[in-house]
């Protein structure tokens, strides 16, 4: 088993040197992905990310909820992955433009969140579509809505 994640870890790690674009690849920071190894969602999520220009460092790990817990994610806005960049933390399927728009504006929040697993979010878009939206957190669970898909 543990074989077998460290496989899973060198494809992905591979995989983000190998498609990175260059040119954005330079200016976008490193966002380190905690993750089941089961869970195929997250590698999904992970794939859009790249994409997008970011570097990815994959953490699989079977215990999400302590991840989640040590990491001071509100219960309330748990998903399938957490990650962090620049110091904020990313709850869920949340855009990668989205993401961008976080970094560029860094506003005092903890991070971003999109609860659950809505289908049509980057790596839920097998599952069909809905509206959802994406959510700023603080520690403490206060939330206000940054962007709505
Ligand atoms: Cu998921
Ligand atoms: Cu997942």
């Amino acid at each position: 088993m543990a074989l077998a994640v460290a496989f899973i870890t060198l494809a992905l790690t591979t995989a983000a040197v190998r498609t990175s674009p260059p040119d954005t690849a330079a200016k976008k920071p490193i966002i380190t992905v905690y993750k089941d190894p089961g869970c195929g969602c997250c590698k999904s999520w992970i794939e859009h990310l790249i994409k997008h220009g970011y570097r990815v460092d994959v953490k699989d790990t079977p215990d999400m909820t302590e991840i989640e817990r040590t990491l001071g994610v509100p219960t309330a806005l748990t998903a399938c992955h957490t990650a962090l960049v620049n110091g904020y933390l990313i709850e869920g399927h949340v855009p990668a433009a989205d993401i961008d728009r976080l970094l560029a504006q860094k506003p005092r929040v903890a991070g971003l969140a999109v609860p659950g697993m809505p289908a049509g979010s980057p790596g839920m878009e097998d599952a069909g579509t809905q509206r959802y939206q994406v959510l700023t957190f603080d520690k403490s669970g206060k939330t206000t809505v940054f962007a709505s898909h």
